[in-house]
């Protein structure tokens, strides 16, 4: 589905009904990132799931950074007359969350931040950023998910799911240039969230893959300590996108803590931040 405004053109799944949960994939990722979360759990909550601006079939205008993803994902709630929602955000799907909580975040009644670091690039991790971008000018984005993969999947996946390997490559490598390099520079730019997560009085949720190396256990580890009454999950044998490498095991920690929202918004009774 589209939703456009202005000059932006937002690709969209919606499937399922009940509580609504927003999920936002990682650089340079896609919506069906998702697909076997949103196939396991539209029986029990409507699983909307955008590709950010630049990635998938949305548009939207340069320069790219977390809050305009957050604006976006805000705007295309509002045009679906959406309330709160639990919003599930992995890796830079996490930073856009973390966006959305502060400019957002009566749009929010749970957060899951999956694979995913509070904090921003230092020096030389912001010099990676520009040397990718570079490379996707000069080579586009097969060359990016050729430099990516590797961090991208878990080790184990790599030894024993080569077609997991090739399905993820696929997506990398499929992204739109100017999303790539809009994407990169929101990510080079983006602001420190470590003080945001002193903030988050909803319900919580850390899902990390035990081999992730890109945003190791001990990243999810600081957030899980920094975010009051929050719950850390760590995902055997998955790496990066561990939704993708253990679905199930993801699927089921993610069913759990929708019902854990839910138990928590029948004691508000019904009230609406
Ligand atoms: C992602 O998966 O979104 C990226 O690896 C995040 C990052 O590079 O910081």
């Amino acid at each position: 589905m589209l939703s456009s405004y202005g000059q932006t053109e937002i690709c969209y799944d919606d499937v399922g009904q009940g509580e609504p949960i927003v999920f936002l994939h990682g650089f340079p990722h896609n919506r069906t990132l998702w697909n076997a979360q949103l196939a396991a759990l539209q029986g029990e909550a409507r699983c909307i799931a955008p590709d950010l601006r630049g990635f998938g079939g949305s548009r939207g205008a340069p320069p790219y950074s977390m809050d305009q993803y957050a604006d976006d994902v805000a705007a295309l709630l509002a045009a679906l007359g959406i309330g709160p929602a639990v919003i599930c955000g992995l890796s830079m799907g996490g930073y856009v969350a973390m966006a959305f909580w502060r400019r957002h975040r009566a749009r929010v009644q749970g957060l899951v931040l999956m694979d995913t670091r509070a904090g921003s690039d230092p020096p030389e991790g912001r010099a990676r950023r520009d040397e990718m971008i570079a490379l996707a000018r000069e080579r586009g984005s097969a060359a990016v998910a050729d430099a990516m993969i590797t961090g991208m999947v878990g080790k184990r996946t790599r030894e024993k799911c080569p077609e997991v390997v090739d399905e993820v490559h696929r997506m990398l490598a499929s992204a739109p240039v100017e999303g790539v390099i809009g994407g990169l520079q929101a990510l080079r730019d983006r602001p420190d969230s470590t003080a945001t997560l002193g903030t988050i009085d909803v319900p919580a949720l850390i899902v990390v893959g035990s081999d992730d190396v890109l945003t190791p256990p001990s990243e999810a580890a600081l957030m899980h300590a920094a975010i009051r009454g929050s719950t850390l999950e760590i995902i055997a044998d998955a790496g990066h996108v561990a939704n993708v490498e253990r679905p199930a095991a993801v699927n089921h920690v993610l069913a759990e803590f929708l019902g854990k929202v839910r138990r928590s918004r029948g004691r508000e009774g019904g009230r609406t931040r």
